[in-house]
C-alpha cells in the first residue's frame, strides 16, 4: 500500500511519544524514536517501557528492531540529523509542564527540540505537534520552521493534540473518538489523512481546524473535564452539608443523556501530570490575550478540587478522634498514584492527602499495586508496606484514595483481623459500603450519608 511508504519520526518518548511511537508502528510505518536522554532510549531499544502502562510494552515489543519475532519497523535514535534524514512526518511529543511557581506552562522542551530539528529538514516534511501547548504556539513555530529549515517553506507545520488518557493510552492512540488536526495547506491535511488512515477507516471522525483551534480543543476538553469533577465535588459538599447522597445523585442526573454518567465519580479530585496544569495555563494564556473574564470560573474549578485533599484530611482527623489530631495515630493509606493503572504520581490527591497527614503529626503507612518506587522517590519520609494487608496492620483509620481493582477484591475481614480499628474512609466512591459494613468496618464515604 502506498501510504505505508511513509516514515515517521517521533521526537520525545514519554508518555506520550512512546505510545505514538508503537501505535504508529502497529499501523504499519517505519518509525524513528527521538529522545534527548539516551538512558530512555537505551530502554526502549531493548523493548523495555520506563512506566507502566497496560499493553504498551507488549505493543513496543512487537515492533521492536532487534526483538526476536518483531516486525523490526520501530527504531530508536538520539540523532537529530538521522530523524531529519529519515522522516517524511516527525511528531513532537515533548511534555509542557506547569513552571515553577506560575499558572504558565513550560514550553522550554517544545522550543528546544523545534530548534534541534529545523536545520536538519533538508527535504520536505510535515511536521506536527502534539503536545499542549498555549494557543498561538502553533503559528510562532510554524514562522520559525520556514526561517530555520534549509527546505524553507517546504518544511510545513500542523497540529494534532492528543486525547489519550493514562491506563488506556494504546487503546486510545489505536481507537481515537476522534483525530482533529490543525493545517494551513491541503497537503498536509492529505498527509495526515495518511497517517490515520487506519483509525479513519474504523470510523474516527477526522475534524480539520485552523491552528488556534486545534490548540484551543485540547485545553477545553480538559477544562471540560475537570469541571465535570469539581461540579460533582461540588455537590458532595452539599450534600454533606443536607444529607444526601452524592453517588444517587450522580447516578440519577447522568441518565440524562445531555449529562451523561462520565467522569462524575465525587471523592478527592483530578490529579495527574495534565488536568491541574492545563486548566492553569490555561488561564494564565486567556490572561495574556485580555480574555481572562472568560476562565475565572476555572479557579473555581481549581480551588474546588484543591479543597477536596483539605477535605480528606480533616473527615480522617475527625475519625481518629480526640484533640491530639493525628498525634499517635496509624493511618493505613491505599493508593498513591493519581488514578488506577498507571504508576504516574504526578500531583497525586493520595499522596498529597498522605503527605498532609504526615505534616500533622500521623504515622501514614502507604500502598500502592504499582506507584510504590515513584512514591517513595517523591515522599521519602512517608511509611511504606509491601502489601495493602501490611499497610493495614495496626492501623487506628484505613484510607482509600485511588481506586485500584485490588483494593475493591480485598477482603474486610481479612482486612479487619489486622486492623487496629475497622474504620474506613473511601475518597474515590469506589469500595462497596455494604461488604465492608457486613463485615464489622464503619464505612464513610465523601458526599454520602454517614449511616
Ligand atoms: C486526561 C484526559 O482525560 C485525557 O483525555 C487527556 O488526553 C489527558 O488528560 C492529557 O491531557 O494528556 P489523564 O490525566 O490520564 O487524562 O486522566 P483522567 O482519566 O482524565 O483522570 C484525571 C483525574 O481525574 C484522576 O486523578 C482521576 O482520579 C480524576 N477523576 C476522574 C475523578 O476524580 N472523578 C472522575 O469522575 C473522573
Amino acid at each position: 500500500e502506498h501510504y505505508m511508504a511513509l516514515k515517521i519520526t517521533v521526537i520525545g518518548t514519554g508518555y506520550l511519544g512512546a505510545t505514538h511511537a508503537a501505535a504508529m508502528a502497529e499501523l504499519g510505518f517505519e518509525v524513528l524514536g527521538l529522545d534527548v536522554v539516551p538512558e530512555k532510549i537505551e530502554m526502549l531499544a531493548a523493548g523495555r517501557v520506563p512506566m507502566y502502562e497496560p499493553g504498551l510494552e507488549e505493543l513496543l515489543r512487537k515492533h521492536v528492531a532487534g526483538i526476536e519475532g518483531s516486525t523490526g519497523r520501530l527504531r530508536f535514535t538520539t540523532s537529530w540529523e538521522e530523524v531529519g534524514a529519515f522522516g517524511d512526518v516527525h511528531f513532537v511529543c515533548v511534555n509542557t509542564p506547569q513552571k515553577r511557581g506560575e499558572y504558565a506552562c513550560d514550553m522550554s522542551y517544545v522550543d528546544s527540540a523545534f530548534a534541534s530539528l529545523a536545520p536538519q529538514l533538508t527535504r520536505p516534511a510535515l511536521v506536527v505537534g502534539k503536545s499542549t501547548v498555549p494557543v498561538g504556539s502553533a503559528a510562532r513555530l510554524s514562522a520559525l520552521l520556514t526561517e530555520r529549515a534549509p527546505v524553507g517553506a517546504d518544511a510545513e507545520l500542523a497540529w494534532n493534540p492528543e486525547f489519550l488518557r493514562e491506563g488506556f493510552a494504546v487503546r486510545d492512540t489505536l481507537h481515537p473518538d476522534r483525530i482533529v488536526v490543525g493545517v494551513e495547506s491541503e497537503r498536509a491535511e492529505k498527509l495526515l489523512r495518511e497517517v490515520y488512515g487506519g483509525p479513519i477507516e474504523e470510523g474516527s471522525p477526522f475534524v480539520v481546524t485552523d491552528f488556534p483551534t486545534a490548540e484551543l480543543v485540547k485545553t477545553s476538553a480538559n477544562s471540560f473535564l475537570a469541571t465535570k469533577i469539581s461540579f460533582i465535588n461540588a455537590m458532595a459538599e452539599v450534600c454533606e452539608a443536607a444529607d444526601g447522597d452524592v453517588v444517587k445523585l450522580a447516578e440519577a442526573i447522568g441518565y440524562d443523556e445531555r449529562i451523561g454518567k462520565k467522569f462524575l465519580r465525587a471523592g478527592i479530585g483530578f490529579g495527574g501530570g495534565c488536568l491541574p496544569k492545563d486548566i492553569r495555563a490555561f488561564m494564565a494564556r486567556a490572561g495574556e490575550l485580555g480574555a481572562d473574564q472568560a476562565l475565572t470560573f476555572l479557579r473555581e474549578v481549581d480551588s474546588i478540587n484543591m479543597r477536596r485533599r483539605g477535605h480528606m484530611v480533616e473527615l480522617a482527623r475527625e475519625a481518629v478522634g480526640g484533640s491530639g489530631g493525628f498525634l499517635g495515630k496509624r493511618v493505613a493509606v491505599l493508593g498513591a498514584t493519581f488514578k488506577p493503572d498507571s504508576d504516574d504520581v504526578r500531583d497525586s490527591p493520595a499522596l498529597n492527602v498522605a503527605g498532609q497527614i504526615h505534616l500533622q503529626g500521623g504515622q501514614v503507612t502507604v500502598y500502592d499495586p504499582k506507584g510504590m518506587e515513584n512514591a517513595q522517590r517523591l515522599f521519602p519520609t512517608l511509611g511504606y508496606a509491601p502489601t495493602a494487608l501490611e499497610a493495614v496492620r495496626g492501623a487506628d483509620v484505613v484510607l482509600h484514595l485511588t481506586e485500584w481493582r485490588e483494593f475493591r477484591e480485598l477482603d474486610p475481614a481479612e482486612l479487619g483481623e489486622v486492623a487496629s480499628v475497622r474504620l474506613i474512609l473511601d475518597g474515590r466512591n469506589a469500595l462497596d459500603p455494604e461488604l465492608w459494613r457486613g463485615a464489622g468496618w464503619t464505612y464513610r464515604a465523601m458526599g454520602r450519608p454517614k449511616a
